[in-house]
């Protein structure tokens, strides 16, 4: 069991339009009114459309869940067709980003450079990042993870001034285990957090939580939180349900309150 308060993020994709999201946003309102969670965090994480919107309800409803981005420019405004800016996202009372999730790697071409510039623009900007980070199947086969993400930490982070490293969340997610029903073991997990905790630490990060993504449900939250030592989760597929989300929320409180 991590000595961290327990943060668990919804990352819901390109999935709900505003109208849909206000209504998940209100069933989590209406569950977490129902049985209030005091020991851990909890963000959600809509398509850019709908930030508005869920942090209308967030503040008029007074839900006590963070909103996050899953994506920002790392330049501040300007000739960027179809980017958006950190004071942008900041005006909406966003608090958090994530940087470098893997698709946004893997499928519009954000390499190491472009993460670090952009979590350097998102904690200037004092809002929280969550840097993605995780080894692809053909990686994992051939033993390289360890290498791979002591990599893209050591490229993301190098270097970033101090007075910014508590604005820092690591996300592990293992590619082969995003949406494909496969997640990685409590063993293979607890092996990675302690990996990414000693690079972190020779990066003056050891405090930042780390939390595990990939496949996340209401079964496996509790193992990978006791086995695995994480700090929480990053939740793809079983965000986009109230019940399911909080189900998986509700073993993180239960864990780090002792109740389990
Ligand atoms: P799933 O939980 O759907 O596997 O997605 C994980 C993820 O990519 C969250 O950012």
């Amino acid at each position: 069991m991590s000595a961290h308060k327990p943060l668990v993020i919804g990352n819901w994709k390109m999935n709900l339009d505003y109208v849909e999201a206000v209504h998940l946003g209100q069933q989590l309102g209406v569950l977490l009114k129902n049985k209030p969670v005091e020991h851990t965090d909890i963000v959600v994480v809509p398509p850019f459309v709908d930030i508005r919107s869920v942090t209308s309800i967030v503040d008029s409803e007074k839900i006590p869940v963070g909103v996050g981005a899953q994506h920002v420019s790392a330049h501040d405004n300007g000739a960027h067709t179809g980017e958006v800016s950190t004071s942008m996202l900041k005006r909406l009372n966003v608090q958090w980003i994530l940087v470098g999730h893997s698709e946004r790697r893997s499928m519009y071409a954000m390499t190491d450079e472009v993460v670090a510039a952009t979590l350097r623009a998102v904690v200037k900007s004092g809002m929280n990042v969550v840097l993605c980070v995780g080894e692809n199947l053909e990686v994992r086969e051939d033993g390289g993870q360890n290498d791979f993400v002591a990599d893209q930490l050591h490229s993301a982070l190098i270097g970033l001034d101090e007075k910014f490293l508590e604005l820092v969340t690591v996300a592990y997610e293992p590619i082969w285990a995003i949406g494909t029903g496969l997640t990685a073991s409590s063993e293979q997990v607890g092996e990675m957090m302690a990996q990414i905790r000693s690079v972190l630490t020779t990066l003056s990060l050891g405090d930042a939580r780390v939390l595990y993504g990939g496949s996340v449900n209401a079964d496996n939250a509790e193992s990978l939180m006791n086995e695995g030592e994480v700090d929480g989760f990053l939740v793809g597929g079983a965000s986009l349900k109230a019940e399911s989300f909080m189900s998986i929320v509700q073993s993180c409180n239960d864990c780090y309150d002792g109740k389990r």
